[in-house]
């Protein structure tokens, strides 16, 4: 039987640390200011910017959303990333990804200041991360760490072993593991025999959007199992890249699907959003 990781509770731990450090920021005249850019009618995107629009608000940040048409052009948008680039209420900006097919989203991110790139996608803080010398996380990899560290569970010296080599999660989650002193292997489609990679690991984080894909015969008994994942099954039921039934009785400890690392990410945001204003206010 393994502890289950309870993200939605450590979640509500940090958010009310960062409610706390916000009232305190507002007593002296600085509102945390987060936009979110959403262009389309992605129905997940919208549900990701409800979400996270409703976390500013709960912490008593200030959030703008702009919801532009489909058809928006490359050259509106950019106006749109340099006009909240200048503007001193808003100290973080996220376009939310992915962008219509016809909107280069490296150049978006490429055009939005560094110091507001809350997100960590602008090459400047990815470049800062691999030093390991960042303001900002990526949120979902950080997310992550803070689970491992509010578990008690220590990462040096371990068999850290990422599946799923994004942009977003995988290749940032391996660098975040390597800095906390973990010997971190990253695995990918093209890996010959996953599954006896995924048998070393002491903490294996699972990042690949496929269902239920690592299962309990992949796991050594004992291991920490982190499920980045977030599929929708054919009976519509949310499921991680995690077998739960099977894997669970394998682990020390789990993240369940929903409820683990998902809470995590937009706090995670929050948390950039808070740093960005001190940043900022300074
Ligand atoms: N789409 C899916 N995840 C993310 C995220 O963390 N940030 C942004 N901007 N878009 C996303």
């Amino acid at each position: 039987m393994a502890n289950i990781i309870n993200g939605k509770e450590i979640s509500a731990a940090i958010r009310a640390e960062i409610a706390e450090q916000t009232k305190e920021m507002t007593s002296r005249g600085i509102t945390p200011g987060l936009a979110v850019v959403i262009v389309g009618e992605d129905p997940a995107s919208k549900v990701y910017v409800r979400n996270k629009k409703r976390a500013c608000e709960e912490v008593g940040f200030l959030s703008e959303e702009y919801a532009l048409p489909e058809e928006t052009t490359q050259e509106e948008l950019l106006a749109l990333v340099d006009r909240l680039n200048k503007d001193e209420k808003i100290h973080g900006i996220l376009v939310q990804l992915p962008l219509p097919k016809h909107l280069d989203s490296e150049l978006i991110i490429a055009n939005i200041d560094p110091k507001k790139d809350v997100d960590a996608f602008h090459s400047f803080n990815v470049g800062r991360i691999m030093i390991g010398d960042y303001d900002f996380l990526p949120c979902t990899p950080a997310g992550v760490m803070e689970l491992l560290s509010r578990s008690g569970i220590e990462v040096s010296g371990k068999e850290c072993v990422v599946v799923g080599r994004s942009n977003i999660v995988g290749k940032p989650q391996a660098m975040l593991l390597l800095h906390a002193n973990g010997t971190v292997t990253i695995c990918h489609s093209r890996t010959k025999d996953l599954a006896s990679v995924c048998r070393r690991a002491d903490i294996l984080v699972v990042a690949i959007g496929k269902a239920d894909f690592i299962t309990g015969d992949m796991v050594k008994p004992g291991a920490v199992v982190i499920d980045v994942g977030m599929n929708r099954r054919e009976d519509g039921k949310l499921t991680g890249d995690v077998d739960f039934a099977t894997v669970e009785p394998v682990a020390s400890y789990i993240t369940p699907v929903p409820g683990g690392v998902g809470p995590m990410t937009i706090t995670m945001l929050l948390k950039n959003t808070l740093k960005a204003a001190q940043l900022q206010g300074k």
